[in-house]
C-alpha cells in the first residue's frame, strides 16, 4: 500500500488529472483538469518538435531563461492566445517591449497564486542572456503545486547544486530535469540531482535535440533504476502521460 505524506491527506481538494506531454527539448505542455501550462515553447526552430508554434494554446507561459532555445516562440503564442507569460522581472519588462500583453514577473521564491494551484520560482545554476543579447535576469526553476498538492520541479537549464536538496523537502510527485551534458547537468549529475529531490518520478529532457547534447537515454534510464529509489520515465515527443 502506498500512503501519500501526511500533508496530502488532508488536502480537501480531490484529485486533479494532470497530463503532462513533452513537447521536444525542454518544451512541456502540462494540463491541470484543462488549464494548460506551456513551459519554454522552443518550436519552430527545434529539430525535435513535432508541433508548429500555431498548434499549442496555453492559458499561461512559463519561461526559465532568456537564451533562444527557452524563449523560442514565447511572443508568438502569448500574443495570438492572450497568453500571460510568467519569467523572471529582466525578461518580462522584455516581452512588454516586444507586444506581449500580459507578464507575471517571479523572483528566487516568490509565488504566485493560479486557477490550477501556485507557482514558485526557485534557483537554477546557468546564464540567461536574451537573443538580442539584452540583459535577461538571472535564469529560474519552477516549483508547480496543484490544487490536490502534488507538485512538479522542472529545473529548467541548470547544473547540479546542493539547495535541490531543500526543494525535494517539498515532496516532489515528479522532476523534470535536464540531462543533455554542455550546457546543463549530464546524466551523472542528474542522477546525483535525483538523490538529492527523491521525487515520485524524474523525467529526462534538454537531450538529443541537437548532436552535442545527444545522450544514450536507454543508459541514464538503468543507472537511475541502479542508483537511486526513484522511477524514471522517459517521454515520447507528443506522447502524454498522467501523472
Ligand atoms: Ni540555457
Ligand atoms: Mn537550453
Amino acid at each position: 500500500m502506498n500512503l501519500l505524506p501526511m500533508a496530502k491527506w488532508f488536502t480537501c481538494e480531490k484529485a486533479m488529472k494532470i497530463q503532462i506531454t513533452w513537447l521536444g527539448h525542454s518544451a512541456f505542455l502540462f494540463d491541470f483538469d484543462g488549464y494548460r501550462v506551456l513551459t519554454d515553447p522552443f518550436l519552430s526552430d527545434n529539430p525535435a518538435a513535432l508541433i508548429t508554434e500555431s498548434e499549442v494554446c496555453p492559458d499561461v507561459i512559463l519561461l526559465s531563461h532568456g537564451h533562444g532555445d527557452h524563449v523560442g516562440d514565447t511572443i508568438k503564442i502569448a500574443r495570438r492566445c492572450h497568453a500571460e507569460v510568467i519569467s523572471n522581472t529582466e525578461i518580462c519588462k522584455w516581452l512588454s517591449a516586444n507586444g506581449v500583453e500580459k507578464t507575471l514577473p517571479l523572483y528566487h521564491s516568490g509565488t504566485r497564486q493560479l486557477p490550477f494551484g501556485s507557482m514558485k520560482a526557485v534557483n537554477a545554476v546557468h546564464g540567461s542572456a536574451l537573443p538580442d543579447a539584452g540583459y535577461g535576469g538571472v535564469a529560474l526553476g519552477f516549483v508547480l503545486t496543484a490544487k490536490d498538492g502534488r507538485k512538479i520541479y522542472f529545473a529548467g537549464d541548470t547544473g547540479l547544486f546542493g539547495d535541490m536538496a531543500l526543494i525535494g523537502e517539498e515532496g516532489i510527485d515528479a522532476a523534470i530535469l535536464p540531462v543533455g551534458d554542455i550546457y546543463t547537468m549530464g546524466p551523472s549529475e542528474s542522477i546525483r540531482a535525483v538523490n538529492l529531490i527523491k521525487p515520485g518520478i524524474v523525467i529526462p529532457m534538454h537531450y538529443n535535440t541537437w548532436d552535442r547534447i545527444a545522450v544514450d537515454i536507454q543508459s541514464w534510464e538503468k543507472a537511475v533504476k541502479e542508483k537511486t529509489a526513484v522511477q524514471p520515465i522517459v517521454l515520447q515527443v507528443g506522447q502524454p502521460v498522467l501523472l
